[in-house]
């Protein structure tokens, strides 16, 4: 029996523009509207829990109003014949929506909540939002499930194990400039395939057997799943 090839598929927010999600560092994007500082530190968390939480609370309603694009899309029917794990930076579930398997959140979950004591203490949000007042069970008020600046990013070694052991590479809507998450493409073995779909290619050029397709992901992710099922 053949042993299904391994595919990596690294994502970002662009995969998500298309849905409606704003990108972070594109022109019009969120970072451009809002202070890190501000909203998505410790520090930020410390100084206006109240600021931090409405943040995050505007950016969940705006996931719930988003669907699933073709790109989201064509990376579930990958899983016909590869198998697929996403590694995304995104903290919205489009992934999963759309009905992808395996999806690992390097920067977290917004519509997860989480103890501040206990950080294995997660909570489903659904439909509704964080207040502040709201505790988990040990009495520590919820704060969203995400990795704010400055923080560790618990899933980084689980995600260098999966593209450390990848047959093909896809990478698209990340600018590769948020570490540790950019340094996992170097972890990909030297002989396997690599795409990048991106309408303004970062810089990542230099990595060995990389194919190159400047476009929209919606346009280019098909494209390549097309070329990877038929091959
Ligand atoms: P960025 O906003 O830095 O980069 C978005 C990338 O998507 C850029 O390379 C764009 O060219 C590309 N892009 C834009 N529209 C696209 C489309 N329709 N199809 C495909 N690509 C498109 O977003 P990330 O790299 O995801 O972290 O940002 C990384 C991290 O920085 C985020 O996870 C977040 C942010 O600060 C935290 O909050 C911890």
């Amino acid at each position: 029996m053949n042993k299904m090839k391994r595919i990596t598929v690294l994502t970002g927010a662009g995969i998500s523009a298309e849905s409606g999600i704003p990108t972070f560092r594109d022109s019009g994007g969120l970072w451009e509207g809002y202070d890190i500082n501000r909203v998505a530190t410790p520090e930020a968390w410390e100084q206006d829990p109240e600021l931090v939480l409405d943040f995050y609370n505007k950016r969940r309603d705006g996931v719930r109003k988003a669907h699933p694009n073709k790109a989201h899309d064509a990376l579930v029917e990958l899983e016909e014949n590869y198998d697929v794990t996403i590694i995304t930076q995104n903290i919205d579930d489009l992934h999963e929506r759309a009905g992808s398997s395996k999806v690992v959140h390097l920067h977290g979950e917004i519509m997860k909540a989480r103890s501040c004591v206990d950080e294995n203490l997660l909570y489903d949000l659904g439909e509704k939002d964080i207040q502040l007042g709201e505790k988990c069970e040990h009495g520590s008020q919820l704060r969203p499930h995400v990795v704010w600046f400055g923080e560790a990013v618990p899933m980084i070694e689980t995600a260098a194990a999966i593209i450390s052991t990848a047959d093909i590479v896809m990478v698209t809507g990340t600018s590769m400039v948020v570490y540790p998450a950019a340094g996992l493409i170097n972890l990909a073995p030297a002989g396997s395939v690599k795409f990048l779909i991106d309408p303004k290619v970062p810089e990542i050029s230099y990595i060995a057997n990389l194919e190159i397709i400047q476009a929209k992901a919606t346009e280019g992710v098909p494209k390549v799943v097309r070329k990877l099922l038929e091959s």
